[in-house]
């Protein structure tokens, strides 16, 4: 009979994976989040620094789940001191070190190939403009080291530019063009850049020639609708469907995190993806559903 699902159609199908600092929030653990990822679908799934959650148990999750773990973030240090992550924070090399230690550790216990190495807040009571040099520096450094202890793991570092204008206004690095400059000074094939269209939007928007230019540096892409940060098919000024058909036809092979707040019930807010997986013949329980 015919195949179920034609291979020209599922060739050209996005990969999606869940991220669960965001998703399933109705859930406590990560593990539950995990699962209900699963179940949704989903072939990956992503999270932020897995607070609270020790990696075996993450990690047997995966495994009984049998879907893959494709992005941790390293800590943000200090939280009650302000911090969102030390990469290019003057004066924390060794707390980013150290941070990086153990992201690396961790994703190595739950076979995560890629680390988004957070670059921090310009300092408070300092000025943007007066550090920006210094930071930079520092952050140059710093993905150097992170790029040799990647490498011996066959793991790839991630720099994601977040939006200062609404999100976090103090956060370093905030444009993809500042991103790729630092991404071609480091000058290591194993760092890559970490496109959140969600930011991407609000700082500079021009997604379609932003996407089209930077592809060959982006290791992982992130979406939200904007300005709400809900469902992809939430009202907002985003196109999904259009931006979906991009990818596709720039040849993306990489993960689409949906890093967004569901509105309400996250299976429930999952129709577009079902509305996605159906429009490539696949059944609307997914990748999943269509091998077992
Ligand atoms: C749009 O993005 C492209 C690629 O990053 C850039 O070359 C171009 O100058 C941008 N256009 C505007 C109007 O910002």
């Amino acid at each position: 009979g015919a195949p179920r699902c034609p291979a020209h159609l599922l060739a050209m199908a996005l990969r999606f994976s869940a991220n669960l600092s965001w998703l399933f929030p109705e859930l406590p653990a990560l593990p539950a989040r995990l699962e209900a990822a699963a179940r949704a679908g989903f072939e990956a799934v992503e999270a932020a620094w897995p607070e609270g959650c020790p990696a075996p148990a993450l990690h047997a999750a995966a495994e009984r789940a049998g879907l893959r773990v494709v992005l941790l973030n390293t800590p943000p240090g200090d939280k009650e001191r302000g911090e969102m992550g030390l990469g290019a924070v003057p004066g924390r090399q060794d707390a980013f070190r150290q941070g990086l230690a153990a992201a690396v550790q961790y994703a190595r216990a739950v076979g995560c190939p890629r680390i988004h190495l957070m670059a921090g807040r310009v300092p408070q009571g300092a000025e943007r403009a007066a550090v920006a040099g210094e930071m930079e520096a520092t952050f140059i450094e710093n993905l150097r080291h992170a790029a040799d202890v990647l490498a011996q793991e066959d793991m790839v570092g991630l720099v994601e530019p977040i939006n200062s204008r609404i999100t976090d206004p103090r956060y370093f690095l905030n444009t993809p063009h500042q991103a790729a400059a630092i991404l071609e000074k480091v000058g290591r094939p194993n760092l890559r850049l970490q496109l959140d269209l969600f930011h991407c939007q609000i700082m500079d928007g021009n997604l379609s020639r932003n996407l089209e230019s930077y592809l060959p540096l982006i290791g992982h892409i992130q979406i939200a609708q904007v300005p709400g940060r809900h469902e992809p098919d939430s009202p907002g000024e985003l196109n999904f469907p259009y931006i979906f058909k991009l990818l596709e036809s720039l040849g993306y092979t990489g993960y689409v995190g949906c890093e967004y707040a569901p509105k309400g019930d996250t299976i429930e807010g999952l129709g577009w993806l079902r509305s996605y997986w159906e429009s490539k013949g696949m059944k609307p329980g997914g990748p999943r559903k269509a091998t077992e």
